[in-house]
């Protein structure tokens, strides 16, 4: 552990350190599982290290573990010479969770570069340009006083840039335009409650926290304008893997007209898979059922379900945002046209 600061209930005043860094012989990463009461930054400098701090969520989010994986895999290289035995080491960090695709992709484009640590860096970078675009494409679809729903936790920590859903919110923000957040707790593991309100309250926006059983009569008592949220895997057809309980949101939004947004990057597209049925859902321990932390609600021993995502059907979904703009339907010729566009490595190294 490198740095330790306690919240005690109060304001942070320091600056939260980076999601995740290249530290020359390891990487540092922030443990976003004591967020937000406690500010821990840790180092992993093998493949199990990495592939622990990606299994037990102290490093989440679709974005942020493809960062994670790539400058693991470059790490993995400066360490161990013998072929077969990096092959191993960086087959652990790339099944370390099975649901997101950017792990994949960022794994297999370092594995494909010919300088791998450079190629992790270009990843990193390009994650802060693409959020920025997906936060400046969103800026139409968010009214000034907007009341926006959202679930789980799309902001800086869990893209190692600047957010997607989130990011669109805070870019509203920033451009005055005063808008109220709903919060999803997003039981089990409280990403919303305990990332999402506190992202938010950092940077002094709006928000209301509510439990995941109350999205219903948010939507029908509550004016929300607009659902956004990010996502771990889109199917070619626009089906859409997400936080557990995002399906059931898309649901509520239909019924009550109102438009459901998915913010997510090019890399969160799986072209390969023609619908969202394929899509490998991670399925966890059912002690995070039972209890939270130390405490214990359940019985020991109980039986549970534990998925930690669902499957959104395309026609739920009004609109995806993306850094190449807004996809609307038919996704069927939307989502194949975004696989055409140039990608981002070549858009930057043009400018
Ligand atoms: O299990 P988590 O916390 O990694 O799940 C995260 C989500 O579902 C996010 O919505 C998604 O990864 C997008 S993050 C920009």
């Amino acid at each position: 552990m490198l740095y330790r600061a306690r919240a005690g209930g109060v304001r942070l005043t320091i600056e939260t350190p980076e999601a995740v860094r290249w530290a020359g012989n390891a990487i540092e990463y922030l443990d976003q599982r004591s967020l937000p009461h406690e500010t821990i930054v840790r180092r992993a400098v093998s493949a199990e290290q990495l592939e622990d701090a990606i299994r037990t969520l102290a490093v989440r989010g679709a974005p942020c573990i493809g960062v994670f994986g790539a400058y693991g895999v470059a790490l993995l290289r400066s360490q161990i010479a013998d072929d077969a035995k990096f092959q191993a080491a960086v087959a652990r960090v790339r099944g370390a969770r099975p649901t997101a695709v950017n792990l994949r992709w960022a794994v297999e484009r370092v594995l494909n570069s010919k300088d791998m640590l450079a190629e992790a860096q270009a990843i990193h970078a390009e994650q802060r340009e693409v959020d920025r675009r997906i936060a400046e494409a969103a800026a139409e679809l968010i009214e000034r006083d907007a009341t926006i729903y959202t679930h789980c936790h799309t902001g800086s920590l869990a893209t190692a840039g600047g957010g997607t859903a989130l990011g669109t919110i805070l870019f509203a923000a920033r451009a005055g335009k005063r808008p109220h957040v709903f919060v999803g707790e997003t039981r089990p593991l409280l990403q919303g409650a305990r990332l999402t309100y506190y992202e938010l309250s950092q940077a002094g926006v709006d928000a209301t926290l509510v439990v995941d059983s109350a999205a219903a009569i948010s939507m029908q008592r509550k004016e929300i304008d607009l659902v956004i949220v990010g996502a771990d895997r889109i199917a070619r057809n626009g089906d859409t893997a997400n936080k557990v309980g995002t399906y059931g949101l898309a649901i509520l939004a239909a019924h009550h007209r109102i438009p459901f947004y998915v913010a997510a990057p090019r890399s969160t597209f799986d072209f390969d898979l023609a619908t969202g049925r394929d899509i490998p859902i991670e399925e966890r321990s059912a002690d995070e059922v039972a209890g939270f932390g130390e405490t214990r609600s359940a019985l020991p021993g109980a039986n549970a379900y534990n998925p930690a995502f669902d499957v959104t059907p395309n026609h739920l979904i009004t609109a995806f945002v993306t850094e190449y703009g807004i996809l609307r339907p038919p996704y069927g010729e939307s989502i194949p046209d975004l696989q055409m566009r140039p990608n981002m490595s070549a858009l930057l190294s043009s400018r």
